[in-house]
Parts: structure tokens; C-alpha cells; sequence
């Protein structure tokens, strides 16, 4: 099978991602043939995954130079303690500079080895090998790297890029429906942000990439790393534009935050409800015109996407989740910042509002 190639360049790093299937048969030689050596490896793997799977992967590597450990991979166990654990078999296997980390996982573990990557004696080599469809668009590529608190998500982590990521569709294959459309959000919410020709492609074959049929996956899987690659190369430190890939999420957070993480939502499918209501305030305030609205929400209802926010949340819930858009990290002031839209492709980023605007929104629109 082919394969694709994408140059990320940022003032950083400069690396490659890799998009292919049965990619994972081989990782020496695709680590070789991509000048990524070393003398030894870790290779944290999320538990989850497949023993055959794991099994055809490690058999390639030469025993003595590769160490594995295994991750459990769940919000509770995104923490500093088990960065911790990680960095203690790095101290305790003399692990150099030039050696490596490599992640076998989602975005979870990459997260977490990522961080431990950038502070293990100040950087070592980090490969990322993500194994879900969100991981594959969105969460290797760019840098972000972190873990939870008690206070919140992600607030401890690193700004700091893979030498090398490595995107194997046969992965998808055992990942569950629920996942698939976790990373689907955020394939859509790419192509609302800066490609209105990606949008329509969506719109034709949302239910072959949701099958993980080819070429579709891989086309959508392509296109959505060029438009975060853009967005990353442009912004790496979050100062301005990489705001765009925040579309759905203050509204998002707050839906998960409400819950309190639990599984009756888990994070794309808040992403999804994020965007509906986005796309539904930006409507009510003028700034969307209908029959853009219409065209985005009937993608919604085509693909029986997630969008009724009433199934979620009731009129008791309304002031909790006000309070999590307010402690949004791109507030800057009491207002509520949000990342609006003007029309498929074209966002309009920093607009400010009272939180009895976004209250007034909520109990007419969404929750009525
Ligand atoms: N760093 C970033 O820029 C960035 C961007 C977006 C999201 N994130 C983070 O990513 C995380 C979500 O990532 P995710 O959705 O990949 O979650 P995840 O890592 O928890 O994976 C989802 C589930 O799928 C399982 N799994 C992984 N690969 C599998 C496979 N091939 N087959 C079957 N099951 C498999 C996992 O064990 C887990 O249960 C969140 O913590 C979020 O904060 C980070």
C-alpha cells in the first residue's frame, strides 16, 4: 500500500507523518529509512490494543535494545504519577539523549509519553505511533503534550514535537464505533475551519470513513493532518490562529466538565454538540447565514451525528455550565471568548460575551 508523506516545519522541530496501511509490520525499518537511531527504546503501549497486534510489532525489534511497557489508558490515569512511572524506567535503564520513546496508543498515551519525552534529561527522542482516529488528525501532530489535574484537564505539559509520527490505518480496524466518530469530530471540525471543498467531501462519504474503508479514510485522514499542520507551522505556541482549533471546544469542555468526564459523553461526541451550538450562535447573532447553518446541521442529521443538547443536559444544568465557559482558558477578561463562524471554511475568532448572553442562549436554543 502507498504511502503518504506530510513535512510539518515548525521553529522547533522539522519531522514527517506517515499515513499508510500495515505500517506497524515494520517499525525498525521505517525508523531507519526515516534517520531516526538509537541505542535503545521504550515503547509505552496502551493495554488496549491487540495482543497479535503488539506481538507483530515487537517481534521486529532487536531484543536487547527495546524495552515495553504497558499503559492503561482513561482520564484518571492521565496523570503526573504515572509520568512518574514512565520517567523511573528511563532513570533506571540509563536511558541518553539520543535514545528513544516510542507510543503505540491514542491521544492519551501519547500525551503522557510525550510529556515524559520532554522532560526526561530535558528531551529525548519521541516517536508517536497513534493508534486511534482522533490521534491520527489531531492529537500527534503539534506538540501539545500534558496531563490532568484534580484542578482540570491538561494543565500541567509541554509544548514539544515528535521526531516522527507514524499513522497505520489498520489500527482503526478494532477500534469502536464510538471512537471512530470521537475522531470524525474533529476531521469535521477541520474542514468547517479552512476548507470548504474538504467539507463537501465529508459530506459525500462520512459513512465509508466511518467505516474505515479505503481510499476514504486515508483521504480524510490526509487532509485533516494538512489543515492542523497549517494551523501548527503558522501558530506552534497557541499565541494567535491555533485558537481556530478550539472551534466547539469552549462549549464542548463545559459539556464535559458538567458531567464530570463520566462515559454518557465522552470527548467527541461533546465536540460534535460543540459545534452545533456554535454553529447555532453564530446564527442567532447574525454572523452565519441560514443556509450555511442548514447545510452543516443536515450533514449532522445525513450521518446521525450527536447534536441534541437537551438529550444531555436540563435547565438545572445551566449554571454549572456557565461557570466552566467562564474558567475557558482563552478568557481574558469576565466575558466569555468564543470561537465563532462566518460561513463553511471561515471562522471568526476572539468575540466576547456577558455570560447572561450565553445563559438567555442556552435556555431558548438548546436547552428548552
Ligand atoms: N495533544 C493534543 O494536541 C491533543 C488534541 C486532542 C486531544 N488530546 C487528548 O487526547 C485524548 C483523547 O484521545 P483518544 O480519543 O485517542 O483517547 P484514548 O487514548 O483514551 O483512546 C480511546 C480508547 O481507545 C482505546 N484504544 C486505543 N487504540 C485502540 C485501538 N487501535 N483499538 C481499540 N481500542 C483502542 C484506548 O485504550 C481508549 O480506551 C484526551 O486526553 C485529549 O485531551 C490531545
Amino acid at each position: 500500500m502507498k504511502q503518504f508523506k506530510l513535512n510539518v516545519n515548525t521553529k522547533s522541530q522539522k519531522y514527517k507523518i506517515i499515513i499508510g496501511k500495515g505500517l506497524y509490520n515494520n517499525l525498525p525499518k521505517l525508523l531507519a529509512k526515516n534517520s531516526i537511531s538509537f541505542n535503545k527504546c521504550l515503547i509505552v503501549v496502551d493495554s488496549k490494543i491487540k495482543k497479535k497486534i503488539i506481538s507483530s510489532i515487537l517481534i521486529k525489534f532487536k531484543k536487547k535494545n527495546k524495552i515495553v511497557y504497558f499503559f492503561k489508558a482513561s482520564e484518571k490515569n492521565k496523570n503526573q504519577k504515572n509520568v512518574d512511572k514512565i520517567l523511573n524506567v528511563l532513570l533506571k535503564n540509563n536511558f541518553q539523549r539520543n535514545d528513544c520513546l516510542i507510543s503505540v496508543g491514542g491521544g492519551i498515551t501519547g500525551d503522557v509519553s510525550g510529556f515524559a519525552s520532554s522532560i526526561y534529561k530535558r528531551g529525548i527522542k519521541f516517536i508517536n505511533v497513534p493508534t486511534t482516529l482522533l490521534a491520527q488528525v489531531d492529537s500527534s501532530i503539534g506538540g501539545k503534550t500534558g496531563v490532568n489535574t484534580p484542578y482540570g484537564k491538561n494543565l500541567i505539559g509541554s509544548f514539544y514535537q515528535p521526531n516522527l509520527v507514524i499513522s497505520d490505518t489498520n489500527f482503526l480496524k478494532t477500534l469502536p464505533k464510538r471512537e471512530l466518530i470521537c475522531g470524525y469530530a474533529e476531521i469535521f471540525k477541520h474542514s468547517l475551519i479552512l476548507n470548504k471543498k474538504f467539507f463537501t467531501f465529508l459530506n459525500k462519504n462520512a459513512s465509508k470513513i466511518l467505516k474505515v474503508e479505503s481510499p476514504f479514510i486515508e483521504k480524510s485522514i490526509i487532509e485533516s493532518c494538512k489543515i492542523k499542520k497549517k494551523i501548527v507551522e503558522l501558530d506552534e505556541n497557541e499565541k494567535n490562529i491555533r485558537k481556530m482549533l478550539n472551534f466547539g471546544h469552549t462549549f464542548a469542555h463545559s459539556y464535559e466538565a458538567t458531567l464530570n468526564y463520566n462515559k454518557k459523553l465522552n470527548h467527541g461526541e461533546a465536540v460534535l454538540l460543540g459545534i452545533i451550538s456554535a454553529i447555532t450562535f453564530s446564527l442567532k447573532i447574525k454572523l452565519l447565514s441560514k443556509i450555511d447553518y442548514i447545510k452543516i446541521k443536515d450533514h449532522f442529521i445525513k450521518y446521525n451525528l450527536p447534536r441534541k443538547v437537551s438529550n444531555y443536559f436540563t435547565k438545572k444544568d445551566l449554571h454549572k455550565l456557565i461557570l466552566f465557559m467562564k474558567k475557558d482558558k482563552k478568557n481574558t477578561s469576565n466575558l466569555i471568548n468564543l470561537i465563532l463562524i462566518k460561513k463553511v471554511g471561515k471562522l471568526k475568532l476572539n468575540l466576547n460575551f456577558k455570560d447572561g448572553k450565553i445563559y438567555d442562549f442556552f435556555k431558548k436554543e438548546l436547552i428548552n
